[in-house]
Formats: C-alpha cells, sequence, structure tokens
C-alpha cells in the first residue's frame, strides 16, 4: 500500500510515521508513506498557497491550483483515491478503516486555516472522511488517526493477527478487560479464570465479558454485533435485567 499526504505542515508527521507499529510495517514493505509539501507546487514567486474568500468573512482558504497540481503529479504515476480530511467527510470509523486497509493507492489531503477550495472537493476528490464531530485547526492529526488504523489492519503489520481480529470495533464488539502480573496489585486482584489455564472457560469469560461491556457501554454497537443466536438471547434477558 502507498499513501500519500499533501500538507502545509509535513514536520508535523514525520515523527508518528517514524516510531512503534507504522514504523515497523513501513519497514517490512507493508506501506510506503510519502509526504508531500503543497507549496512545493506553486508556481508563483512567493509560493502563495492561500487567499481571502470570495464574498468576504474570516480566514484563508487553501487555493486549488497547487493541491490540483499536487494531486495530478501523483495520479500521472499511480491509480488513486483522493481522500480529503473534512468535518464535513463521512465519520471514521473501524469499517472505514478496514475498507481502505484494502486500497493499494489513496492520497489524503490535508486542509488548513479555512479549509480548501469548494473546487477541489467538487472536481479532485473521491471521498471525504471527518474523525469525529469537532473542528480540528488542520487535517494533519486526522491523517495521523486514518494512516494508523488503516496500516495497523495490514497483515502482518501487528505481531500476532489476533490482536487485529479481538480489538474493540473489529468484531462489532468492545474488548474484554486485560490484565497483566502482578496477580494482585494494592490487593485488587486479577479474575481468577484468567489464572485458570482453561482456556474453553477464559474464552467464554472473554466473550461473556465483551459483550457486557458493550451492552454498558456501547449499546448502540450491539444492533450490528457479530452474536449468536444464544448470545441474543441472553442479551435480551440481561437488557430485562434478568441476568
Ligand atoms: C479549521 S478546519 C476548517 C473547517 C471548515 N471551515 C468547516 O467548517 O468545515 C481546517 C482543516 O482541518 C481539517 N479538519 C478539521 N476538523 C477535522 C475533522 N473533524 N476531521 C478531519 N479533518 C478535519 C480539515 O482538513 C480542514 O480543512
Amino acid at each position: 500500500m502507498r499513501i500519500h499526504i499533501l500538507t502545509l505542515f509535513p514536520n508535523m508527521l514525520s515523527g508518528p510515521f517514524s516510531e512503534s507499529i507504522i514504523k515497523r510495517a513501513v519497514d517490512r514493505g507493508l506501506v510506503e508513506i510519502v509526504i508531500y509539501n503543497i507549496r512545493d507546487y506553486t508556481s508563483d514567486r512567493h509560493h502563495v498557497v492561500d487567499d481571502y474568500p470570495f464574498g468576504g468573512g474570516q480566514g484563508m482558504v487553501l487555493k486549488p491550483e497547487p493541491i490540483s497540481a499536487a494531486v495530478e503529479s501523483i495520479k500521472n504515476e499511480y491509480e488513486v483515491s483522493v481522500i480529503l480530511l473534512t468535518p464535513q467527510g463521512r465519520l471514521f470509523n473501524q469499517m472505514v478503516a478496514e475498507e481502505l486497509a484494502g486500497y493499494s493507492e489513496m492520497i489524503l489531503i490535508c486542509g488548513h486555516y479555512e479549509g480548501v477550495d469548494e473546487r477541489v472537493r467538487e472536481h479532485l476528490v473521491t471521498d471525504e472522511i471527518s474523525i469525529g464531530d469537532y473542528v480540528l485547526s488542520g487535517g494533519e492529526l486526522a491523517a495521523m488517526v486514518v494512516v494508523d488504523a488503516v496500516v495497523r489492519q495490514l497483515p502482518g503489520a501487528l505481531g500476532a493477527e489476533e490482536a487485529v481480529r479481538e480489538d474493540s470495533h473489529s468484531s462489532g464488539l468492545l474488548e474484554y478487560p486485560q490484565y497483566t502480573r502482578p496477580r494482585v496489585f494494592q490487593g485488587w486482584e486479577v479474575p481468577q479464570v484468567l489464572l485458570s489455564g482453561n482456556h474453553a472457560e477464559i474464552a467464554r469469560w472473554r466473550r461473556e465479558q465483551s459483550i457486557i461491556r458493550t451492552l454498558r457501554r456501547r449499546p448502540d454497537l450491539l444492533e450490528r454485533a457479530d452474536l449468536s443466536r444464544e448470545e441474543r438471547m441472553v442479551l435480551e434477558r440481561m437488557k430485562r435485567g434478568e441476568e
């Protein structure tokens, strides 16, 4: 997979991509992350990337020409999805991350100031993504979120494939509680079942905890969750307070 990121602030992006899981995925050749400075695609002497909004109003708007030139230079080489990061886009979640993980090539455009000229959205962009219902100062943090969530989906990016499948949201449920050593910390004990060595019991307990946790914290997720008929019946009883 290759991810191209267009930004006015390339330095913001270099740190997170040279650490931890993303770095390992890059080193293993699972993903290539290419960062472009939008300013490098200006053609005027002063490298102007923004201008006042037509019709008046506060703030500056990113001009279409440099973004278009950057997108076209990438498109000349590759068949790409062009994704604008914007608070007006479709909401990013695990399903969208899994969808993007299937792409071989994508461009992420980071806006800034008041955003980008609308013609970029209308004519260059194929998808628009928001990472949440709040407004960031720029698309860079959103790009980092998207890249991280997508890259960890790539086979081989994590140590054990299992870890992705059991993560919160991957199965439509929140993950069960996790514990590590010591067995007792300040008098707080690890659930006995996890120390039993009985793998079937542990798996049953974890599944149950996932369902209970999702019911308590994010009942909205249960609609789409992958549950057996028996689990659905238990869930209905839990909702009625019978369990
Ligand atoms: C200050 S915001 C512009 C917001 C714009 N005036 C609006 O109301 O839609 C500047 C840039 O930050 C990025 N951004 C802000 N919030 C975001 C979010 N929730 N998800 C993705 N990108 C976001 C976008 O790239 C946007 O162009």
